[in-house]
C-alpha cells in the first residue's frame, strides 16, 4: 500500500494566517498540521509516501518533513502548480503507484483519532475498487454527503443544499490504481476543480465503492473554528 498526502490548496478559509504560510504547516497542538497524516501512515506500516504540495511554502515542507526519516518512512514530493482540485492533485501520483498497487489517500487538513488498520487490511484483500471513510456530522452541507441505500453508497453529493444523510465523506480514501484512468474521464466542476466526489461516483456507479464509519473524533481543520478545536484535541494527546 502506497500513501499519498494531499497538501496543496490555497486555504482561503484560514486567511490571513494562510497569507504567510501554507495551511498544512500551521500549528495544531505541538506540531505542524502535516505531521499527523504522516504519523498515521507510518503507524499503518506504509513506507512510501508521496506529499503533493503547492508552490507556497514548498521549502518549509522539506525543512520540516525532510526525507521522512524521523517517522521511518520515505517521502517523495510533487508540486501542484495551481489549486485545480483534489482529483487533479491525486493525478500527480500516477507514476508513484505501480499498476496493480493500491493507495491510501489523506487530505492533509483531515485530523482524526481512528486506527485504520482493519479497513486497510480488508481493502488490501479485495481485488479492486475504492473505499471511503464516513463520519456522522452536525453540518453535512459543508462536505461530500453519501446517499445510502441498503448498506451501499448509491451516490455522493458534493455540498448538497438538502443532504440525504447526516454523514460526510471524509478526506480519507483508498483506491486501486484504476483511479488514474478514472480521473482522466472527469470534467471540472462549477468551482473549476476536478472533484474527488466525481471520481468516487464512478466507483459507486459500478458497485465498487465500499465504506466504513469512523467512530472517533474527526475534523477538517480548514476553518479557524475547526483549527482551534483540533488544537485542543491534539494538545491534550501530545501532553499525555
Ligand atoms: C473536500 C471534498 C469533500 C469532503 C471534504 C473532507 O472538500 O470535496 O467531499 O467531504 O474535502 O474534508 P473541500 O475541503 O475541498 O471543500
Amino acid at each position: 500500500m502506497r500513501g499519498v498526502i494531499l497538501a496543496g490548496g490555497t486555504g482561503t478559509r484560514l486567511r490571513p494566517l494562510t497569507n504567510i504560510v501554507n495551511k498544512h504547516l500551521l500549528p495544531v497542538g505541538n506540531y505542524p498540521m502535516i505531521h499527523y497524516a504522516i504519523e498515521k501512515m507510518a503507524s499503518l506500516g506504509i513506507e512510501h509516501i508521496l506529499l503533493v504540495i503547492g508552490k507556497q511554502s514548498a521549502g518549509l515542507y522539506t525543512e520540516y518533513v525532510g526525507s521522512g526519516q524521523q517517522w521511518g518512512v520515505n517521502i517523495s514530493y510533487k508540486i501542484q502548480e495551481q489549486a485545480g482540485g483534489i482529483a487533479e492533485a491525486l493525478a500527480l501520483a500516477e507514476d508513484f503507484v505501480s499498476p496493480g498497487e493500491k493507495m491510501l489517500v489523506i487530505l492533509g487538513d483531515n485530523l482524526f483519532l481512528d486506527d485504520l488498520t482493519d479497513a486497510v487490511n480488508e481493502f488490501e484483500r479485495i481485488a479492486n475498487g475504492a473505499h471511503v471513510f464516513l463520519k456522522q456530522v452536525p453540518d453535512p452541507k459543508r462536505y461530500g454527503v453519501p446517499v445510502l441505500n441498503k448498506g451501499r453508497i448509491a451516490i455522493i453529493e458534493e455540498k448538497p443544499e438538502q443532504p440525504q444523510s447526516d454523514y460526510c465523506v471524509t478526506g480519507i480514501y483508498m483506491y486501486d490504481s484504476k483511479v488514474f484512468e478514472i480521473i482522466r474521464t472527469i470534467e471540472p466542476s462549477v468551482r473549476g476543480e476536478l472533484e474527488i466526489t466525481d471520481v468516487n461516483n464512478v466507483y459507486a456507479a459500478t458497485g465498487q465503492l465500499t465504506y466504513s464509519i469512523l467512530s472517533g473524533w474527526w475534523l477538517d481543520a480548514g476553518t479557524h473554528a475547526s483549527l482551534q478545536q483540533a488544537a485542543v484535541l491534539l494538545t491534550g494527546r501530545d501532553q499525555e
